[in-house]
């Protein structure tokens, strides 16, 4: 996208390979053609006169990326968390899945859950839709005007649940799925990611017919794994012929590896040949802290992930998350891994607050590309934040502000938002 290269001013953050956190107290960040020039503590000669935003007193922060939240169950957030998963999945999530058959009832959920992510911190998302082809578009639609940029999934089942969300015959589930991705291709920013809901969702036979798209047209896929020890165990009984949960997608060529990119949300219960195969196919895990939490599923090792080499970012998992904050997400995985360091695991240590921010920005961006840092050449997905309203007598660091103002979300104010380049707002 060519566009006039500008810049932003003021205390700028980001990550480093190493989850080092970089901070400038007062530097231009500039944008060139949607990609990152680089950050610079006076402004080069070659881009002298270019337009500068001045957010001085203001932090700036790269979009954070949720590489899992469920965009039609964004009406029940909040609401009926007493339940574990699968009789959560049963009393709430899929009778209101179910009514995104009504497009008139999508177009009003889908306006909110859009609205809401554009005044969120997020800049990318993994978002799973329902089973339904228009519903599933008109979602992508609202996306690709917002200016955010996104994979969306039209979500595949045909066993296990109520007749009024299964997909029938496997014929009519692949057809409906060609037809999804064929109108897909007129989206820019939005594209398309294979989404088996779950194993415990999906017949084998619908699951091969998937490998098979998947290799056709190159899809990225989204899905669950190992999320809660009852649906281990189910898993187990459904595919006995798999060693581990993982294996069961892998038998379908939905795993991972050369062309497949592929990122599975939880990984709460993995065994260490799941996580080991994992970090062989580079497949990413998207961490949700409240999620876990919420359903009591468990705490995550995510310590043990980050040392076995596995790729990991954060998801909000809304409306088994209750928040589509990020910034949530962000100091929930510090909280979380402290308790589970505390109660159950001395030989896992904490995550910082600085790996947990590296996982929402750099982590999980990695599965968009060069994503999620200010490097040169990346791509220049920005946030600038107003961190004043919430008041202190302290003189603060740059590096005290960013973490006061994670802890402290609710009352900061996002400013301005940019994707690719694109000013949202
Ligand atoms: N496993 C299968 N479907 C879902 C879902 O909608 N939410 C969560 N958290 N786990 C799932
Ligand atoms: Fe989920």
């Amino acid at each position: 996208m060519k566009t006039d290269p500008f810049a932003l001013r003021g205390t700028i953050c980001s990550s480093g390979a190493d989850c080092r956190l970089r901070v400038w107290e007062d530097a231009f960040l500039v944008c060139e053609d949607g990609r990152c020039a680089g950050v610079f503590e006076a402004l080069p000669e070659r881009f002298q006169g270019v337009p500068v935003e001045d957010c001085r007193g203001k932090l700036i922060l790269p979009g954070l990326v949720d590489l899992h939240v469920h965009a039609p169950q964004y009406p029940f957030r909040g609401l009926g968390m007493d339940e574990e998963l699968i009789a959560w999945l049963n009393r709430r999530a899929f009778p209101e899945e179910r009514k995104y058959q009504n497009l008139d009832y999508a177009r009003r959920a889908y306006e909110i859950f859009v609205e809401d992510l554009v005044r969120s911190p997020t800049t990318r998302a993994c978002i799973f839709a329902t089973i339904h082809t228009p519903a599933t578009l008109l979602l992508m639609e609202l996306l690709e005007a917002s200016g955010l940029s996104a994979l969306v999934g039209k979500v595949n089942m045909d066993r296990n649940a109520p007749v009024y969300l299964l997909e029938g015959e496997v014929r009519e589930a692949v057809a409906q799925t060609r037809l999804w991705l064929e109108k897909s291709a007129q989206f820019e920013h939005i594209r398309p990611i294979l989404t088996p809901r779950f194993v415990p969702s999906v017949s084998d036979a619908l699951m091969a017919e998937l490998g098979s798209l998947q290799r056709e047209y190159g899809l990225p896929v989204q899905s669950h794994l190992s999320e809660n020890l009852s649906e281990i165990e189910w898993v187990q009984e459904l595919s006995p012929e798999s060693n581990f949960y993982g294996e069961a997608y892998q038998r379908f060529g939905l795993f991972g590896g050369e062309g497949c990119p592929t990122v599975m949300a939880h990984c709460v219960h993995s065994p260490p040949a799941e996580l080991e195969r994992m970090a062989e196919r580079g497949v990413f895990v998207a961490h949700c802290p409240a999620s876990n939490t919420n359903l009591a599923s468990g705490i995550a090792p995510v310590r043990r992930y980050l040392e076995a080499g596995v790729r990991v970012g954060l998801g909000t998992d809304v409306a088994g998350g209750h928040s589509l904050s990020l910034f949530r997400a962000v100091t929930d995985a510090v909280q979380c891994s402290k308790l589970r360091w505390r109660l159950t695991d001395q030989s896992l240590t904490p995550l910082s607050l600085e790996e947990a921010f590296w996982m929402a920005t750099r982590g999980g961006g990695a599965f968009f590309g060069q994503v999620g840092s200010f490097e040169a050449g990346w791509s220049f997905d920005a946030l600038v934040l107003n961190d004043a309203p919430e008041r202190t007598t302290l003189t603060l660091t740059g590096r005290e502000r960013l973490e006061r103002a994670l802890y402290l979300a609710e009352g900061c104010r996002l400013v301005s938002k940019y994707v690719e380049g694109r000013k949202l707002f």
